[in-house]
């Protein structure tokens, strides 16, 4: 043992030796979101990443949540299961993708039916475009979204809105009036518990007033800096290359500027506001920016990623145990080690 020791101790200071070329860095590159307070905490253990967080009327072990993705193919079948397992063992919330398909058969249902997996504790939701919402409206066929809520036996919905990325899709749908109206008109007829998000270009000030007086359980962000679903209908449309400079996939709202309105939504007092939780999503690429985000929210709020949970589920569900609980570990050093610097 002594030997051991003696031994990646030597080793130890040979790679000191050898990798402090490497190993500087530029004043410029500091990180000058956070103050660093190194005296006021002891090191969290591998098995303290639990962050108890009241979210949707239930106890997240810590505040992440897994963004809406995928379903309908053999790939998102594993995708979802793999989600399912981490969402459970790590008591994350669980957006599911599209369910769109489970309106008119039950051919899929196997890609989404996890509610069992996930257990009754933690926030489970479905997911529908606001188009297949209008739509139904027009055919008086809403009673479908209903037997939807009933057989995946979720807490609510999540209705997504992207005119944008309809307008881009080859096969996309077309608005027939405002999405306002088809969600005000969803909330007059509903009792569970409904989201509203984009799906990666955000939304600006107005449109989150609007959001934020409606009865919604939360609002997700979706917002520009991460996936793009413009530029993925774009990528996708190899039929029409003069489309693919379009200007309108540049548009939208970072995450952190979609927070500065909120926030200032809320600080501003204003009446009849009735939403005041948030799911910060879109670009999210760390747990330091999801501390910052979720910690600098004057509402209620957790942060969400779609992209880095798909790239590690892909992989199988021992890479993406770790990279939740690396995730989880790096939020918790955040929460003992930095505060938010004011600006
Ligand atoms: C493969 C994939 C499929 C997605 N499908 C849906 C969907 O069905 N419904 C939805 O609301 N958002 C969907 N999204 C959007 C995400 O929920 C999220 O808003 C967006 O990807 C931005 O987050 P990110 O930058 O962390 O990826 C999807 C994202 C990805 C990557």
């Amino acid at each position: 043992m002594t030997n051991l020791n003696q031994n990646s101790s030597d080793q130890r200071k040979a790679d000191h030796i050898a990798l402090t070329e490497l190993a500087q860095t530029k004043a410029s590159s500091v990180d000058s979101r956070f103050d660093y307070e190194p005296l006021f905490s002891a090191h969290p253990s591998l098995d303290e990443w639990r962050r108890p967080t009241e979210f949707l009327g239930k106890t997240l072990k810590a505040p992440l949540w897994i963004s809406s993705m995928t379903g309908g193919t053999k790939e998102a079948l594993t995708i979802n299961k793999n989600l399912a397992q981490v969402a459970r063992e790590f008591g994350l919330g669980f957006g599911l993708g599209s369910c769109r398909s489970l309106l008119e058969s039950n051919d899929r249902l196997g890609d989404f039916d996890f509610r069992g997996v996930i257990g009754d504790e933690l926030p489970f939701y479905a997911n529908l475009g606001i188009a297949q919402i209008e739509q139904l409206q027009v055919k008086k066929e809403t009673s479908k979204i209903h037997n939807l809520i009933e057989k995946l036996k979720v807490d609510g919905l999540i209705i997504h809105i992207n005119p944008l990325q309809e307008w881009f899709q080859p096969e996309g749908d077309r608005y027939q009036k405002p999405a306002l109206e088809t969600i005000e008109s969803l909330l007059n007829e509903v009792s569970f518990p409904v989201i509203v998000k984009e799906v990666g270009q955000g939304m600006g000030p107005r449109s989150l007033k609007a959001l934020m007086k409606l009865p919604l359980a939360a609002i997700d962000f979706g917002a520009f800096g991460g996936t793009n679903f413009s530029k993925m209908e774009l990528l996708r449309d190899v039929s029409d290359e003069n489309h693919r400079e379009d200007g309108l996939q540049f548009v939208g709202h970072t995450a952190g500027e979609m927070l500065s309105h909120v926030n200032q939504i809320l600080d501003s007092n204003e009446q009849g506001i009735k939403c005041r939780s948030f799911i910060i999503s879109g670009g999210i690429r760390s747990a330091l920016q999801g501390h910052e985000l979720v910690s600098s929210c004057l509402g209620n709020a957790v942060y969400a990623q779609a992209k880095p949970f798909l790239d590690h589920a892909r992989v199988g569900i021992e890479d993406l145990r770790k990279f939740v609980l690396d995730q989880l570990l790096e939020l918790e050093m955040a929460k003992r080690f930095l505060e938010i610097r004011a600006n």
